[in-house]
């Protein structure tokens, strides 16, 4: 399922027509490759807030080189900018001081991140410069181009050791189509990071449930989660059993052929993960469906089913795996909600009422979960699958370029999203919802 208008773009004839009528002209996006450095070049940091002094320490964790004094001449492949100090509107001028001459000496697929405090933890100029930071951040990610992505981290006081795991993701090709995103650490639960033993296996030793595993999205999140370490247990409707069991083999993982919506699934799948793997790691709830029709046409199964498969059925088993204790301590659990759940869309009341409905999950239990257990989803936007092939044409082309990538994202890049919530290092980010959308121009 291959971008043609972007090979296209790439050709002498589509070169010369991108130049000559200012058609947008989607860039190859740098993704990771098992084994590479996490980042190819050297990071730029700068600022004077309460985690400048800390940061080459933690890039250096991760192999990642970093300098606080850019080199005329030299390309960069990343900037980081420690926004903390800022306590007033006529501090922001430090941003325009340190970007603005170093925004030319930027190598392909550049990355920026910004950090800064959790506005509504701070009071009256300061919480005004740091939420200014977002309009700055959301900004420049729609000015950056060259397949560049911007980021703005908002740190709480107390958990500026705990960032390590996402410079990480942020920094890297992990995050190819993550752009103009807000991510909070340490807002709301723990404050404090597990220690990751080795940066490129961080789930070394855990177990992941992943629903919906055997094809598209599913089949992209089991395969980087073996990557990055874990034991998988796919789950997937009788139908896919041989899609799934295939999978599941070649990674050496574990499967359960059910439909989550049938009245018993919460307990078989509790079951399962307690008998044969002692508990689960990460739970990752990415079976989903689509049966979209207008509001004025929309027939009772059509409303039920969505509801059911991507609302009720991640609901009821997260509060089984809860009450029978079989997440272990300082797990994750993880949604996939979707551009359409923030935006909304045409024919899709349903689909979006469900997928706001996974955005409200997370925000009623952020605050609950005890034993270091996370929460957060992913927003997925216009991602290249089955799915999205059957499409119409002229739709699909515009839901393709209305992004500042000008292009789909593959479902690779919700899977490093989901692999950076499950990882020990991310036990404060907690309540996030980071739209894995290419910084769609569509919604907020
Ligand atoms: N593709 C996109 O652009 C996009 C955008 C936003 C959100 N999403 C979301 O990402 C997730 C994966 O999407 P995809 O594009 O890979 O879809 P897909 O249809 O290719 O895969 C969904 C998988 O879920 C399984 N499934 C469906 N109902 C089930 C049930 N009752 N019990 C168990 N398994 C069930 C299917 O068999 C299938 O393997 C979904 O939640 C979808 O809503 C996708």
């Amino acid at each position: 399922m291959s971008d043609k208008y972007q090979s296209f773009t790439q050709s002498p004839i589509g070169k010369l027509l991108v130049k000559n009528l200012g058609l947008p002209a989607p860039m190859k996006l740098d993704r990771y490759v098992a084994g590479a450095p996490l980042v190819d070049g050297t990071v730029v940091t700068g600022g004077t807030g309460r985690l400048a002094e800390s940061l080459p320490g933690l890039l250096d964790l991760l192999g990642i080189s970093s300098t606080d004094v850019a080199t005329d001449g030299e390309k960069y492949k990343g900037l980081v900018f420690d926004a903390t100090g800022l306590t007033g509107a006529a501090d922001l001028v430090a941003l325009r001081n340190f970007f603005t001459p170093l925004l030319r000496s930027l190598k392909k697929c550049p990355r920026v991140v910004v950090l800064g405090t959790p506005p509504e933890l701070v009071e009256g100029s300061e919480r005004v410069a740091q939420r200014a930071l977002e309009g700055f951040t959301r900004s420049l990610g729609k000015e950056l181009g060259k397949g560049g992505t911007v980021q703005l981290v908002y740190v709480a006081k107390g958990a500026e050791a705990a960032v390590t795991s996402t410079l990480g993701f942020l920094l890297s090709p992990k995050s190819a189509y993550v752009s103009g995103q807000v991510v909070r650490i340490g807002a709301t639960g723990s404050t404090k990071a597990a220690e990751v033993a080795d940066w490129t296996q961080p789930l070394a030793g855990k177990v992941a449930l992943v629903t919906g595993a055997s094809r598209g999205i599913g089949e992209q999140i089991a395969r980087v989660l073996h990557r990055d370490g874990a034991t998988v247990v796919g789950v997937d409707v009788p139908q896919a059993a041989s899609e799934l069991q295939a999978l599941m083999k070649e990674l050496d993982g574990d499967w359960l052929t059910l439909d989550i919506t049938a009245k018993d699934a919460p307990q078989r799948i509790a079951h399962h993960l307690k008998e044969k793997h002692g508990g689960v790691d990460a739970v990752v709830h990415n079976a989903g469906i689509t049966r979209d029709k207008k509001l004025a046409n929309m027939g009772e199964d059509r409303w039920d089913s969505v509801i059911a498969v991507n609302l009720t059925a991640p609901e009821k088993i997260t509060r089984e795996l809860l009450a029978q204790k079989v997440i272990n301590k300082g797990g994750s659990i993880i949604g996939v909600a979707s551009i359409a759940g923030i935006a909304g869309n045409v024919g899709q009341t349903n689909y979006a009422a469900s997928k706001a409905g996974v955005i409200g999950f997370v925000d009623s239990l952020k605050d609950e979960l005890k034993d270091g257990i996370t929460i957060n989803a992913v927003a997925p936007g216009f991602i290249i699958t089955q799915m999205t092939a059957a499409v119409p044409f002229a739709t699909r082309e515009v839901g393709q370029r209305l992004n500042a990538m000008s292009q789909g994202g593959l479902p690779v890049d919700v899977a490093e999203t989901i692999s950076w919530y499950a990882s020990p290092g991310s036990t404060a980010v907690n309540g996030n919802v980071v739209r894995v959308c290419g910084q769609m121009m569509l919604g907020a």
